[in-house]
């Protein structure tokens, strides 16, 4: 599937608008992730991640004009991020994307990046 076509399936920017406003309501509930997240308001996070999350699917390329190449490990290298903070964030992502009720070929294409981009931005050792 083309992820322009995954950007149009989804219902384009008020789909992916909702998926993070709802991803990061979340947030702030859970400890292990408002131990990592610096901002007492969120607002300027929830934009940046919809912005990226728009342009990464096949949206308007506002993210890049505004931040530059994403470069999203190295941007998350000053959070510690452990598997607990992993599971965390991908538990709450996986019920911002499951309340939107898309289609399900689309609702397993954005599970499975989340899947695969969560894992590849741990930058904690496992502990003993
Ligand atoms: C594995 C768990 C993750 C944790 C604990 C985490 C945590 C964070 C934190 C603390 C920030 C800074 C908040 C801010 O923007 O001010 C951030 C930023 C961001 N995160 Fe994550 N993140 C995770 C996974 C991901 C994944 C999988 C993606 C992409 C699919 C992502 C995309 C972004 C983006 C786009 C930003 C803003 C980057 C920028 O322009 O500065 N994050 N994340």
């Amino acid at each position: 599937m083309l992820n322009r076509s995954v950007y149009e399936l989804a219902g384009g920017e008020e789909t992916f608008k909702l998926l993070v406003e709802r991803f990061y309501a979340r947030v702030p509930e859970d400890p292990v992730l408002r131990a990592v997240y610096p901002e007492e308001d969120l607002a300027g996070a929830t934009e940046r991640l919809t912005l990226f999350l728009i342009q990464y699917w096949g949206g308007p390329q506002t993210y890049s004009e505004r931040r530059g190449h994403p470069r999203l490990r190295l941007r998350h290298q000053p959070f510690a991020i452990g598997q607990a903070e992993r599971d965390a964030w991908m538990s709450h992502m996986t019920a911002a994307v499951e309340s939107l009720e898309l289609a399900p070929a689309v609702c397993k294409a954005l599970l499975d990046y989340f899947e695969t981009a969560s894992l590849a931005m741990i930058n904690q050792p496992v502990p003993d």
